[in-house]
């Protein structure tokens, strides 16, 4: 036995993320950790890590009880993990990054770049991501970031490794390198514990499962005798299904049209539709240049050439102002660092791009402010002790509702939902996909980036596939992840850079 996890609490002021934590992990086990958004899962990983204290409960290392107060004891112990949230230094290069804090000397003391930088090097090569020692952290996408946590985890020669949430920001293929490292850790006799939102996943990884609901430990099992649908039972409580699939609509006028848009080096002449009531996806290999069209329709990157027309009118889009004022909203994927403001309330997140809807000859009305922010709480069930709450004090998935709701309170006519799903729970999916809905139905056009593919065939009309800058075909919304990946597939792969 590697880890035992007895009754844990944990207190965040008057929230209460943990009632009662239990968990064990032996060596050479790979034990899934599920749990609805909200339900303690970072929380208890972060208490085993040595990020956070436990108010209760008893730890227990390979058969001795232990306190970790910083995370440099965690890991003199053995145990690294993958954070849902980046923990990296956006300044310093990749190699940098994945040995910060154990940096490798030379024979004087001095700090030995060139052997970190090899080491590093040499690690991204073995396990084929797409990323290069030298670059800075900070020009790298969500999924770039994650690889790194990734190298640095594994780097570390640890004895239990905590994954949380790994693959939410991943392609396909970089998917299939983690679970790749995950079977050989395990085969290395190191334990692994993985969170995930990825049903699709479950059986492909995991011996065990770990059920977490409300702060509490409901249910251990071997992954052999349980189902999914009973693991989703545990998680939530309540029936729900996993199942959805929309109702296709008859599309209405032509919301946005986009003509040979060409921005920066990647996107090169892309030319589509979206119609009122049309929810279209966009499918690819991360680095197919998704991110980067949203980016451009709003404003945020520059359009190059080419045009885009909102309900017919050719219209100027060179600011995202300009492009709200189009009546474009942007659901971003990276929500940390464009979708959320983590040090104000949740309120304030949820109305900031409506404020004219909640406010009087300029001054911001608190009861409509408070109706529109419980609203949004109750239609996507963000788990909050209220509006007041601070945004970055929520869980990793409600933080990614919070950033939709923001949107949803504008009532804009266009929206740009980029990873809409990432890191939200299966009960919370179907929600968010029954806003998307509701919002094509009362007119608006969605253009729906996913890497994902079974979500894409769930809820787009038609889906648009992009490799390398360009869209390389359509195809409609009931087809197969065969014919999505003969579009998307590259020859060579794909850099993560931003
Ligand atoms: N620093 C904090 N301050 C206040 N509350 C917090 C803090 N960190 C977590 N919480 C609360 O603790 C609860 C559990 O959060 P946690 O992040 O552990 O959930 P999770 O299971 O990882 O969810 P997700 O799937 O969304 O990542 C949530 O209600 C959250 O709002
Ligand atoms: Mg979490």
């Amino acid at each position: 036995m590697l880890l035992e996890l007895r009754a844990i609490e944990k207190r965040f002021g008057g929230v209460r993320a943990l009632k009662s934590g239990n968990l064990n992990v032996e060596a050479g086990e790979v034990h899934l950790l599920m749990g609805e958004n909200g339900a303690g899962k970072s929380t208890l990983m972060k208490i085993v890590a040595g990020l956070i204290q436990r108010d209760g409960g008893e730890m227990i290392w390979k058969g001795n009880p232990v306190n970790f107060a910083r995370p440099a004891e965690a890991s003199a112990m053995g145990i690294a993990m993958v954070h849902q949230e980046s923990l990296l230094a956006p300044h310093l290069t990749v190699a940098e990054n994945i040995f910060l804090g154990r940096e490798l000397q030379s024979g004087m003391g001095m700090v030995n770049r060139k052997k970190m930088r090899d080491v590093a090097a040499r690690l991204i090569e073995e396990h084929h991501f797409p990323l290069n020692a030298d670059w800075a952290v900070e020009r790298l996408s969500p999924a770039g970031k994650q690889l790194v946590e990734i190298c640095r985890a594994i780097h570390n020669g640890s004895s239990l490794l905590i994954f949380d949430e790994p693959t939410s920001s991943l392609s396909e293929s970089e998917t299939g390198e983690v679970f790749k490292i995950v079977r050989t850790l395990r085969d290395r006799k190191m334990g692994v514990i993985y969170i995930t939102h990825r049903l699709d996943e479950l059986r492909s990884v995991g011996d065990k499962v770990t059920v977490l609901r409300d702060g509490e430990t409901v249910h251990t099992e071997g992954m052999a005798n349980i189902t999914t649908d009973q693991i989703i039972h545990y998680m939530v409580g309540r029936e729900v299904s996993a199942i959805y699939q929309r109702e296709p609509v008859t599309p209405g006028e032509p919301m946005l049209e986009v003509r040979n848009l060409s921005s920066g080096k990647l996107l090169d002449k892309i030319s589509f539709t979206v119609r009122a009531g049309e929810i279209v996806g966009l499918g690819g290999l991360v680095g197919a240049g998704r991110t980067e069209l949203c980016k451009a329709l709003f404003g945020v990157d520059p359009i190059d050439s080419g045009e885009v027309l909102v309900r017919g009118s050719a219209v100027r889009i060179g600011s995202p102002r300009e492009a709200v004022a189009a009546g474009l909203a942007l659901i971003p994927e990276d929500r940390g660092k464009a979708g959320l403001s983590r040090s104000l309330p949740i309120s304030f997140n949820v109305t900031m791009a409506s404020l004219e809807a909640v406010s009087k000859m300029g001054m911001v009305n608190k009861p409509a402010e408070v109706e529109v922010t419980n609203n949004a709480i109750k239609r996507l069930r963000i788990k909050c002790s209220g509006g007041t709450q601070l945004a970055g004090r929520l869980s990793g998935g409600n933080q990614q509702k919070v950033v939709i709701s923001k949107w949803l309170a504008r009532g804009a006519k266009i929206f740009l939902f980029d990873e809409p799903t990432r890191g939200i729970d299966v009960g919370a999916k179907v929600e968010v996909f029954e806003v998307m809905d509701e919002l094509a139905r009362s007119g608006a056009a969605i253009l729906m980036v996913s890497s994902e593919m079974p979500e894409l065939l769930q809820v787009a009309d038609r889906i648009l596939v992009m490799r390398q800058g360009k869209i390389t075909g359509e195809l409609p919304g009931r087809t197969t992840q065969q014919e999505i990946m003969r579009l998307a597939a590259f020859d060579k792969a794909p850099g993560v850079i931003q």
